[in-house]
């Protein structure tokens, strides 16, 4: 099973991050040197996968942009032999075949993944949500490939969260089939904390089957008055096996601003350039009350 195609849904307006969102789209707030959207890319290009299908709204152009090329910054570049910088601003717009499309009113990600429909077509393709920045290697996507070649394409990512934070997330109850993976039995958006049977949830990874297409179209609006990918998953599990499978590697949430911090320093700590620049921050932060 080759699956070509990636759908990064990049439409929302980031409230959590206002003011900076007025004008900066959420997915290019860096980690580092690099914005957000370009660690998910990278994935999906690790992933071997090299079509990329963004999904923004009106006002959010300069995602566009910054994977086009940019020739007179390239010339700048390479006039003043700034060689390194160069590899690094090319290697942005080589990545992968970027293409958009325009998700016009917020109705919610299961909205945002049906407008990408066309682009995608018949065949089986991937959802990666921008503000779930996982570190490992292989990526997370890589790793649920191949448990989709084994067990067909209906995977989830996901990781057990604090009992005190499932309300935020999609959350699947299964049964185990190897280690690591488990066949979804029942998957709920957002429940309230007391009533959610699992603290196993949905991390921003998907292995889809084109059939989600329909589910879409029949998927009302659910939790926060949006229609949600996972009340469509729900309508999917009817005719077609899900599985979850706990991916290796830390997961950050770069949707909020603290997140995004922590994800820029154990970067930061992780990078061989700017390790020990990283460590004496730190070390100098001495205690704090
Ligand atoms: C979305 C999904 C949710 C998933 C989460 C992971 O929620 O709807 O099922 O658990 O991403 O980050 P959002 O964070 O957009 O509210």
């Amino acid at each position: 099973m080759q699956i070509r195609k990636a759908v990064i849904p990049a439409a929302g307006m980031g409230t959590r991050f206002l003011p900076i969102t007025k004008s900066v789209p959420k997915e290019l707030l860096p980690i580092l040197d690099k914005p957000m959207l370009q660690y998910v890319v990278e994935e999906v290009a690790e992933a071997g996968i090299e079509q990329v299908i963004i999904v923004t709204a009106p006002g959010k152009e300069s995602i566009a942009s910054y994977f086009q090329t940019q020739p007179a910054l390239e010339q700048h570049l390479l006039d003043t032999g700034a060689t390194e910088l160069l590899e690094k601003v090319r290697h942005a717009s080589n990545l992968a075949q970027v293409s958009y499309v325009i998700q016009d009113e917020p109705l919610g990600l299961g909205h945002a993944v049906l407008t990408a429909r066309e682009s995608v077509g018949n065949e089986p393709f991937v959802v990666v949500l921008p503000d779930d920045i996982i570190a490992h290697a292989p990526g997370a996507l890589s790793q649920m490939l191949e448990v989709a070649e084994r067990y067909g394409p209906g995977v989830l990512a996901v990781e057990p969260v604090p009992w005190e934070v499932v309300q935020n997330y999609g959350v699947v109850e299964g049964s185990p089939v190897e280690e690591r993976l488990q066949r979804v039995t029942r998957l709920v958006e957002k429940p309230p904390r007391q009533e959610a049977r699992s603290n196993l949830a949905i991390v921003g990874r998907y292995v889809l089957p084109p059939e989600i297409f329909d589910c879409l179209e029949r998927t009302p609006a659910g939790a926060k008055d949006e229609i949600q990918l996972t009340d469509a998953l729900v309508l999917l599990l009817e005719s077609h096996d899900l599985y979850a499978y706990e991916f290796k590697g830390t997961r950050y949430d770069g949707g909020s601003p603290m997140g995004l911090l922590r994800a820029s320093l154990e970067f930061a700590l992780a990078r061989p350039d700017t390790r020990a620049a990283a460590k004496a921050l730190i070390a100098g932060l001495g205690e704090v009350d």
